[in-house]
């Protein structure tokens, strides 16, 4: 399934996803599956750090953390529906807890709170529907928020750097690395990747490097991994002269 087709205007809707998830048993992963993403989120997520999942659905990404050792699994999502379900299903995993919340009004949780947030198509969803700037903006910022310094956003995405990175860097100070992973790997593929997973992709500001590395039109799936940079800057440059 792809994001970025005719019907998606609605993909930023509650009720879509209540319609949806009404009917769809599950469990459903867009883009990729843990496996295939779990190299990367271990070399930036250490297993005791507390992690959010936006947008969260029903997919089984967040099982497959709490089976490779994460212990606090946060995951939210805007459809009750599926919430609920979640909630019912995992009844029994402490390490998961599903609360249903707007990604773009997460006050429900202090500032700093998390460690690490994912975003696996969430973001893309926004970005699909009416007011779609103003609603990404909105949603980055309470990211940004959440955050403690130095906590990553993990985006995973179907958006290529010349339509997100301008997004991103408005959004809070990070530092942004971008990784790809290969579209059919979500097909169960082993094949020859076209760029090593855990190797980041030399990234200038427009996104010439990105297309230098691996040619136009590259059938792969990006991940941004956004750093957050310290809010408040150290003084000791300041006091070290001062002394
Ligand atoms: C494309 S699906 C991705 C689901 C899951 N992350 C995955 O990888 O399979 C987008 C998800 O975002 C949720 N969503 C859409 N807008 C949202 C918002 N404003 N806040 C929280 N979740 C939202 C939808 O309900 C849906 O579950």
């Amino acid at each position: 399934m792809t994001l970025g087709t005719s019907t998606t205007q609605a993909y930023g809707e509650a009720w879509y996803w209540d319609n949806r998830y009404a009917q769809e048993a599950g469990p459903f992963d867009w883009y990729q599956k843990y496996p295939s993403l779990s190299p990367l989120l271990r070399l930036y997520v250490p297993s005791h750090h507390r992690v959010l999942v936006v947008g969260s659905g029903n997919s089984a990404f967040s099982e497959g953390m709490t089976d490779d050792g994460y212990g606090d699994v946060v995951n939210i999502d805007i459809s009750s529906v599926v919430i609920e379900a979640m909630q019912k299903k995992y009844s029994n995993h402490p390490q998961l807890k599903y609360i249903k919340m707007d990604a773009r009004d997460m006050s429900a949780f202090q500032t700093g709170s998390f460690d690490a947030v994912i975003d696996k198509g969430t973001l893309d969803s926004l970005l699909c529907g009416s007011n779609s700037q103003i609603n990404a903006a909105k949603m980055l910022e309470e990211v940004g928020r959440v955050l403690k310094d130095k906590g990553v956003y993990i985006l995973i995405t179907y958006g290529a750097p010349i339509s997100r990175l301008r997004l991103l860097r408005d959004s809070c100070s990070w530092t942004i690395k971008l990784h790809v992973i290969d579209k059919l790997m979500s097909e169960g593929g082993s094949g020859h990747q076209k760029w090593e997973l855990t190797s980041p992709i030399p990234l200038d500001d427009g996104g010439s490097s990105v297309e230098a590395a691996l040619g136009k039109n590259p059938d792969v799936h990006y991940i941004y991994v956004c750093i957050k940079e310290n809010s408040l800057r150290p003084s000791l440059d300041h006091e070290t002269a001062m002394d």
